[in-house]
Protein backbone atom coordinates (compact mmCIF):
# COMPACT_ATOMS: atom_id res chain seq x y z
CA UNK A 1 0.00 0.00 0.00
CA UNK A 2 1.55 3.24 -1.49
CA UNK A 3 -0.55 5.75 0.74
CA UNK A 4 1.33 6.73 3.84
CA UNK A 5 -0.94 6.85 6.92
CA UNK A 6 -1.54 10.69 8.55
CA UNK A 7 -2.54 10.82 11.94
CA UNK A 8 -3.81 14.39 12.59
CA UNK A 9 -5.34 16.34 16.03
CA UNK A 10 -7.41 18.49 15.32
CA UNK A 11 -7.56 20.78 18.77
CA UNK A 12 -10.51 22.46 17.89
CA UNK A 13 -11.40 25.86 20.49
CA UNK A 14 -8.79 24.32 22.91
CA UNK A 15 -5.51 24.91 24.97
CA UNK A 16 -3.24 27.54 26.40
CA UNK A 17 0.17 27.91 25.76
CA UNK A 18 0.87 25.44 28.65
CA UNK A 19 -1.43 22.78 27.29
CA UNK A 20 -0.22 23.01 24.17
CA UNK A 21 3.26 22.80 25.05
CA UNK A 22 2.83 20.18 27.50
CA UNK A 23 0.89 18.18 24.88
CA UNK A 24 3.49 18.52 22.38
CA UNK A 25 6.21 17.60 24.63
CA UNK A 26 4.66 14.33 25.61
CA UNK A 27 4.34 13.36 21.63
CA UNK A 28 7.80 14.05 20.46
CA UNK A 29 8.89 11.24 23.20
CA UNK A 30 6.68 8.47 21.23
CA UNK A 31 8.39 6.65 18.41
CA UNK A 32 6.80 6.29 15.37
CA UNK A 33 8.29 5.67 11.83
CA UNK A 34 8.13 8.60 9.70
CA UNK A 35 8.56 7.23 6.58
CA UNK A 36 5.26 4.93 6.86
CA UNK A 37 3.38 7.36 8.86
CA UNK A 38 3.03 11.15 9.75
CA UNK A 39 1.66 12.81 12.41
CA UNK A 40 -0.03 16.41 12.42
CA UNK A 41 -1.43 18.62 15.17
CA UNK A 42 -4.01 21.16 13.96
CA UNK A 43 -4.21 23.78 17.10
CA UNK A 44 -6.17 26.89 16.88
CA UNK A 45 -4.49 30.15 15.31
CA UNK A 46 -2.65 31.29 18.58
CA UNK A 47 -1.20 28.42 19.22
CA UNK A 48 0.40 28.04 15.71
CA UNK A 49 3.71 29.69 16.50
CA UNK A 50 4.19 28.05 19.71
CA UNK A 51 3.56 24.43 18.18
CA UNK A 52 5.90 25.16 15.23
CA UNK A 53 8.63 26.23 17.28
CA UNK A 54 8.10 23.13 19.70
CA UNK A 55 7.92 20.42 17.13
CA UNK A 56 10.44 18.89 15.36
CA UNK A 57 8.89 19.58 11.48
CA UNK A 58 9.99 16.37 10.52
CA UNK A 59 8.27 14.50 13.20
CA UNK A 60 5.70 16.38 13.68
CA UNK A 61 3.57 18.55 11.15
CA UNK A 62 1.38 21.92 12.04
CA UNK A 63 -1.47 22.56 10.40
CA UNK A 64 -4.44 25.16 10.80
CA UNK A 65 -7.89 24.52 11.34
CA UNK A 66 -8.82 27.04 8.47
CA UNK A 67 -8.25 29.61 6.64
CA UNK A 68 -9.71 33.13 4.78
CA UNK A 69 -10.92 32.77 1.23
CA UNK A 70 -9.57 36.11 1.18
CA UNK A 71 -6.05 37.62 0.05
CA UNK A 72 -4.01 39.38 2.45
CA UNK A 73 -6.45 43.11 3.01
CA UNK A 74 -8.99 44.69 4.64
CA UNK A 75 -10.90 41.53 6.35
CA UNK A 76 -11.22 42.12 9.88
CA UNK A 77 -10.50 39.02 11.72
CA UNK A 78 -9.89 36.75 8.73
CA UNK A 79 -6.32 35.01 8.54
CA UNK A 80 -4.99 34.73 5.28
CA UNK A 81 -3.40 31.78 3.82
CA UNK A 82 -0.15 33.72 3.30
CA UNK A 83 0.04 34.24 6.90
CA UNK A 84 -0.32 30.55 7.58
CA UNK A 85 2.88 29.84 4.75
CA UNK A 86 4.87 32.55 7.16
CA UNK A 87 4.26 30.54 10.39
CA UNK A 88 5.43 27.52 8.54
CA UNK A 89 2.31 25.72 8.40
CA UNK A 90 2.32 22.49 6.24
CA UNK A 91 -1.50 22.08 6.26
CA UNK A 92 -5.28 23.06 6.99
CA UNK A 93 -8.58 22.07 7.38
CA UNK A 94 -11.45 23.12 5.53
CA UNK A 95 -14.79 22.59 5.18
CA UNK A 96 -14.78 20.84 8.53
CA UNK A 97 -18.37 20.06 9.56
CA UNK A 98 -18.74 22.73 12.32
CA UNK A 99 -17.59 25.38 10.02
CA UNK A 100 -20.42 24.67 7.70
CA UNK A 101 -22.70 23.67 10.61
CA UNK A 102 -22.23 27.00 12.90
CA UNK A 103 -20.32 29.54 10.32
CA UNK A 104 -22.56 28.36 7.58
CA UNK A 105 -19.68 27.59 5.30
CA UNK A 106 -21.27 26.35 1.51
CA UNK A 107 -19.46 24.14 -0.91
CA UNK A 108 -18.46 27.44 -2.68
CA UNK A 109 -16.45 29.02 -0.32
CA UNK A 110 -15.04 25.84 0.77
CA UNK A 111 -13.72 25.42 -2.46
CA UNK A 112 -12.48 29.20 -2.52
CA UNK A 113 -10.40 28.78 0.70
CA UNK A 114 -8.95 25.09 -0.95
CA UNK A 115 -8.04 27.22 -3.62
CA UNK A 116 -6.16 29.89 -1.39
CA UNK A 117 -3.91 27.15 0.07
CA UNK A 118 -3.42 25.39 -3.00
CA UNK A 119 -1.78 28.83 -4.36
CA UNK A 120 0.64 29.49 -1.62
CA UNK A 121 1.81 25.84 -1.43
CA UNK A 122 0.04 24.22 1.64
CA UNK A 123 -2.05 20.85 1.84
CA UNK A 124 -5.67 21.13 2.33
CA UNK A 125 -7.02 18.62 4.38
CA UNK A 126 -10.94 19.07 3.14
CA UNK A 127 -13.30 17.71 5.16
CA UNK A 128 -16.89 16.23 4.15
CA UNK A 129 -19.70 13.84 5.51
CA UNK A 130 -23.32 13.74 6.14
CA UNK A 131 -25.78 14.55 9.21
CA UNK A 132 -27.38 12.09 10.77
CA UNK A 133 -30.90 12.73 9.13
CA UNK A 134 -28.72 12.29 5.44
CA UNK A 135 -27.35 9.06 6.24
CA UNK A 136 -31.04 8.09 7.76
CA UNK A 137 -32.57 9.32 4.20
CA UNK A 138 -30.16 7.12 2.18
CA UNK A 139 -28.28 10.25 1.45
CA UNK A 140 -25.06 9.64 1.96
CA UNK A 141 -23.50 8.88 -1.01
CA UNK A 142 -25.20 11.68 -2.61
CA UNK A 143 -24.04 14.61 -0.02
CA UNK A 144 -20.38 13.17 -0.12
CA UNK A 145 -20.33 13.20 -3.63
CA UNK A 146 -22.27 16.64 -3.77
CA UNK A 147 -19.18 18.23 -1.18
CA UNK A 148 -16.70 16.54 -2.98
CA UNK A 149 -17.41 17.82 -6.30
CA UNK A 150 -18.35 21.28 -4.81
CA UNK A 151 -14.91 21.31 -3.20
CA UNK A 152 -12.62 19.92 -5.83
CA UNK A 153 -14.52 20.50 -9.02
CA UNK A 154 -12.21 21.98 -11.77
CA UNK A 155 -9.07 20.93 -9.84
CA UNK A 156 -6.25 19.37 -12.13
CA UNK A 157 -4.88 15.62 -11.63
CA UNK A 158 -1.28 17.77 -10.14
CA UNK A 159 -3.63 20.05 -8.01
CA UNK A 160 -4.90 16.50 -6.67
CA UNK A 161 -1.79 15.28 -5.79
CA UNK A 162 -1.31 18.33 -3.10
CA UNK A 163 -5.23 17.28 -1.44
CA UNK A 164 -6.00 15.29 1.23
CA UNK A 165 -9.19 14.64 2.48
CA UNK A 166 -11.58 13.68 5.99
CA UNK A 167 -14.61 11.67 5.75
CA UNK A 168 -16.61 12.52 9.10
CA UNK A 169 -20.02 11.64 9.96
CA UNK A 170 -21.53 14.50 11.35
CA UNK A 171 -23.00 12.24 13.81
CA UNK A 172 -19.97 10.91 15.09
CA UNK A 173 -17.82 13.98 15.64
CA UNK A 174 -17.53 14.39 19.39
CA UNK A 175 -20.40 11.87 20.59
CA UNK A 176 -18.63 9.13 21.10
CA UNK A 177 -20.76 6.98 18.26
CA UNK A 178 -18.06 5.97 16.11
CA UNK A 179 -19.00 4.94 12.32
CA UNK A 180 -18.03 1.08 12.20
CA UNK A 181 -15.38 0.22 9.98
CA UNK A 182 -17.57 -1.44 7.21
CA UNK A 183 -19.69 1.97 7.39
CA UNK A 184 -16.48 3.96 7.09
CA UNK A 185 -14.58 1.68 4.81
CA UNK A 186 -18.05 2.05 2.16
CA UNK A 187 -17.93 5.41 2.33
CA UNK A 188 -13.81 5.47 1.93
CA UNK A 189 -14.17 3.16 -1.16
CA UNK A 190 -16.95 5.41 -2.30
CA UNK A 191 -15.20 8.14 -2.08
CA UNK A 192 -12.09 6.56 -4.29
CA UNK A 193 -14.81 5.65 -6.84
CA UNK A 194 -15.72 9.42 -7.42
CA UNK A 195 -11.76 10.57 -7.39
CA UNK A 196 -11.75 7.74 -10.33
CA UNK A 197 -14.52 9.01 -11.97
CA UNK A 198 -13.84 12.63 -11.98
CA UNK A 199 -10.22 12.44 -12.16
CA UNK A 200 -8.48 9.41 -12.68
CA UNK A 201 -6.79 5.76 -11.26
CA UNK A 202 -3.94 7.52 -10.08
CA UNK A 203 -5.14 9.95 -8.35
CA UNK A 204 -7.80 7.81 -6.58
CA UNK A 205 -4.88 5.64 -5.63
CA UNK A 206 -2.77 8.08 -4.62
CA UNK A 207 -4.91 10.61 -2.76
CA UNK A 208 -5.11 10.05 1.43
CA UNK A 209 -8.24 10.09 3.10
CA UNK A 210 -9.18 10.11 6.51
CA UNK A 211 -11.81 8.92 8.54
CA UNK A 212 -12.71 11.38 11.72
CA UNK A 213 -15.17 11.08 14.13
CA UNK A 214 -15.01 9.76 17.37
CA UNK A 215 -11.97 8.01 17.26
CA UNK A 216 -9.81 7.20 20.14
CA UNK A 217 -7.31 4.66 21.02
CA UNK A 218 -9.79 1.54 21.37
CA UNK A 219 -11.17 1.69 18.19
CA UNK A 220 -8.28 2.94 16.12
CA UNK A 221 -7.09 -0.04 14.66
CA UNK A 222 -9.58 -1.66 13.16
CA UNK A 223 -10.74 1.51 11.47
CA UNK A 224 -6.93 2.12 10.20
CA UNK A 225 -6.97 -1.38 9.38
CA UNK A 226 -9.52 -0.91 6.88
CA UNK A 227 -8.15 -0.67 3.36
CA UNK A 228 -9.13 2.92 1.95
CA UNK A 229 -8.75 4.20 5.30
CA UNK A 230 -5.19 6.13 5.25
CA UNK A 231 -5.70 7.57 8.60
CA UNK A 232 -7.48 9.33 11.37
CA UNK A 233 -9.12 13.19 12.19
CA UNK A 234 -8.67 13.06 15.57
CA UNK A 235 -10.97 15.79 17.94
CA UNK A 236 -11.65 15.06 21.24
CA UNK A 237 -8.82 12.41 22.04
CA UNK A 238 -6.03 14.57 20.32
CA UNK A 239 -6.38 16.59 23.22
CA UNK A 240 -5.14 13.75 25.55
CA UNK A 241 -1.86 12.67 25.27
CA UNK A 242 -2.07 8.91 25.80
CA UNK A 243 -5.29 8.54 23.71
CA UNK A 244 -3.61 10.38 21.08
CA UNK A 245 -0.08 8.16 21.65
CA UNK A 246 -2.83 4.99 21.34
CA UNK A 247 -4.24 6.15 18.39
CA UNK A 248 -0.36 7.01 16.67
CA UNK A 249 0.50 3.55 18.01
CA UNK A 250 -2.48 1.82 16.47
CA UNK A 251 -1.07 3.54 12.97
CA UNK A 252 2.03 1.89 13.58
CA UNK A 253 0.79 -1.56 13.67
CA UNK A 254 -1.17 -1.28 11.13
CA UNK A 255 1.26 0.16 8.93
CA UNK A 256 4.15 -2.24 9.48
CA UNK A 257 1.85 -5.29 9.97
CA UNK A 258 0.16 -4.38 6.73
CA UNK A 259 -2.95 -5.73 7.78
CA UNK A 260 -4.96 -3.46 6.02
CA UNK A 261 -8.04 -5.47 4.53
P1 LIG B 1 -13.96 13.95 17.45
O1 LIG B 1 -13.79 15.11 16.33
O2 LIG B 1 -12.78 13.04 17.32
O3 LIG B 1 -13.98 14.69 18.76
O4 LIG B 1 -15.23 13.26 17.17
C1 LIG B 1 -13.30 14.81 15.07
C2 LIG B 1 -13.25 16.07 14.24
O5 LIG B 1 -14.16 16.89 14.35
O6 LIG B 1 -12.32 16.29 13.44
Amino acid sequence: MARKSLIAGNWKMNGTRQSASDLIAALKVLNWETQVLEVAVFPPFHLLSLALAAVSPALIAVGAQDVSAQKPGAFTGEVAAEFLVDVGCQYALVGHSERRQYHREDDALVAAKLRRLLEVGLKPVVCVGELLAEREQGQTFDVVARQLSGALGGLNAEQMGNVALAYEPVWAIGTGKVASPAQAQEVHAFIRQCLMQQWNKSVADGLQVLYGGSVNAANAKDLLAQKDIDGALVGGASLKAQEFAGIIAAGMAVATAGVRV
